[in-house]
């Protein structure tokens, strides 16, 4: 779709055909939410390359959806993390997708921590790093966490569980809270098939109805190219359904 349409799409008319800031505000949220989770990362980076304030629009409305939440996924993120702490002193954490800022970083950095807080573009927060995490300029085995809170959103996901996979250390821990709807009737597989990627399930919580709270832990070296794309003969990791919400 081309850029230019964007702005129309957004002026949809609502009741008695005048749309209120606050209505063309959700209709471009929920735009640029069903376009990050139907194209591929690099598709959604150039998105908000292309204009950085999709970007702000998207996270204004992630925003208010996650206000509707009783329990906020990065909570759990932190709890563990901070526990994890307690145990292992010196750590380097990845957070992928951190948002417009660097909230763990912000909140559990300290010292003989380092944390690297990635997203797709520049943001007002300075510690944030523009990437895509499908390629990271970050060495093999360079990582002790990886953190991804509700950003394996692009199509082509399975390439940020390889990335993970390459940047952890031996016996370095992924940690991933999605969206439940997203892995209904296939979080099995979807588990199954990280395992033998590389990773030890450790943790799976599903006690939250809104998300899934997921522990894996790098259990081998021999890491396999991955794909979405089930005519590949390497380990397929399964579609994930996007994440639509629904009109005020
Ligand atoms: C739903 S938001 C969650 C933000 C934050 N992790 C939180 O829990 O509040 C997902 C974020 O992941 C980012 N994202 C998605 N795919 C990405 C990729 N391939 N590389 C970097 N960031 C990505 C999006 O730009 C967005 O800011």
């Amino acid at each position: 779709m081309r850029h230019s349409n964007n702005a129309t799409r957004c002026q949809k008319k609502t009741r008695k055909g005048v749309a209120t800031r606050e209505d063309l505000a959700s209709s471009c949220f929920r735009w640029i939410n069903q376009r990050l989770y139907t194209s591929s990362s690099e598709q959604a980076q150039q998105l908000f390359q292309k204009d950085p304030l999709l970007f702000q629009v998207y996270h204004n409305g992630y925003q208010r959806q996650l206000e509707k939440w009783p329990q906020k996924p990065l909570e759990f993120c932190l709890d563990w993390l901070q526990q994890y702490f307690q145990e292992n002193k010196n750590c380097v954490v990845a957070d992928f997708g951190c948002g417009k800022s660097a909230q763990l970083e912000e909140q559990l950095n300290g010292p003989n921590r380092k944390f690297y807080s990635f997203d797709l573009v520049k943001t007002q927060d300075p510690r944030v790093i523009p990437c895509n995490v499908t390629h990271l300029p970050l060495r093999n085995k360079s990582v002790d966490v990886v953190v991804c809170c509700l950003s394996l959103m692009g199509t082509d996901y399975a390439k940020i569980i390889q990335e993970a996979h390459r940047i952890l250390k031996k016996s370095g821990v992924l940690i991933i809270a999605e969206v439940t709807s997203r892995l209904q009737g296939i979080l099995d597989i979807f588990c199954r098939r990280i395992a033998q990627i590389g990773f030890r399930e450790h943790l799976r919580n599903t006690s939250n109805s809104f998300f899934v709270f997921l522990v894996f832990q790098k259990s081998n070296e021999s890491g396999q190219p991955t794909t979405t794309n089930t005519t590949r003969k390497n380990i397929t990791l399964p579609q994930l359904k996007p994440c639509l919400y629904k009109k005020r």
